[in-house]
């Protein structure tokens, strides 16, 4: 297997941009980022990132900040009705998965072994062969129904990653928080980054 193969999800939870960094940022560390978007997920899309009559069919290029080459070389996509694709099967391998962001939708289909479309038949087959899997949930509030799925899928192995970026580092806009959840999600599938937004203990802070 190639040993930089991720499996990224978008599901149709508010903070897409989430997701579009994510394959993008994996794209530039030269990863192999196999792709699966629901329906729900281009809607969203198009109410908050201004990207107009998105689609399954839309190039790649037209909705990430990737090159044309790089699309073809680095990113796969898949119908997320095609229940017969290789990840559907425990026997795909790759790094991790991460859904990202993941609807209260997806995150119960998963949470219940509710497999009935390759997103969350993929994640199944992740925490069934105990591979890493990492949820993005992004939803407020939380009803009780939402966090016993997230303790479910905390508890069958899942990294819960909530959509949730500090603030210790100071950013200067949208992207540094959405780049602050993409380093979260990148450490837990122990993939390396250049990131620089650990937290430095107040470190050259002037003594007071
Ligand atoms: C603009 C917009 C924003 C949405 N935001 C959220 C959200 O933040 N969290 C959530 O769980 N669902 C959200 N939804 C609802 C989901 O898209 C909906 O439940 C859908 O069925 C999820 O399907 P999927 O998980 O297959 O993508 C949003 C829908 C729209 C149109």
């Amino acid at each position: 297997m190639s040993e930089k193969r991720i499996v990224v999800g978008l599901s149709g939870a508010s903070g897409t941009i989430y997701g579009t960094r994510m394959v993008e940022r994996l794209v530039e560390l030269g990863w192999e980022v196999h792709l699966i978007v629901s329906p729900s997920t281009w809607k969203v899309m198009q109410a908050e990132m201004g990207i107009e009559g998105v689609s399954p069919s839309t190039p790649l290029t037209q909705w990430l900040r990737i090159t044309a080459g790089q699309a073809e070389h680095q990113v796969r996509t898949y119908n997320i009705r095609d229940i017969a694709a290789p990840m559907a099967s425990g026997t795909f391998r790759a790094r991790g998965m991460i859904v990202i962001p993941a609807s209260m939708k997806t995150v119960a289909a998963i949470a219940h072994g509710y497999s009935d479309n390759l997103l969350t038949r993929c994640a199944d087959c992740f925490l069934k062969e105990r591979r890493p899997l990492v949820v993005v949930p992004r939803e407020t509030p939380l009803s009780t129904i939402h966090l016993r799925n997230l303790l479910a899928l905390a508890e069958a192995g899942a990294h819960v990653l909530p959509a949730m970026p500090g603030f210790y580092h100071n950013p200067r806009g949208i992207d540094d928080l959405v780049d602050f959840m993409v380093m979260k999600g990148l450490e837990l599938l122990d993939i390396p980054h250049d990131f620089d937004m650990a937290w430095k203990g107040g470190e050259g802070r002037p003594a007071s």
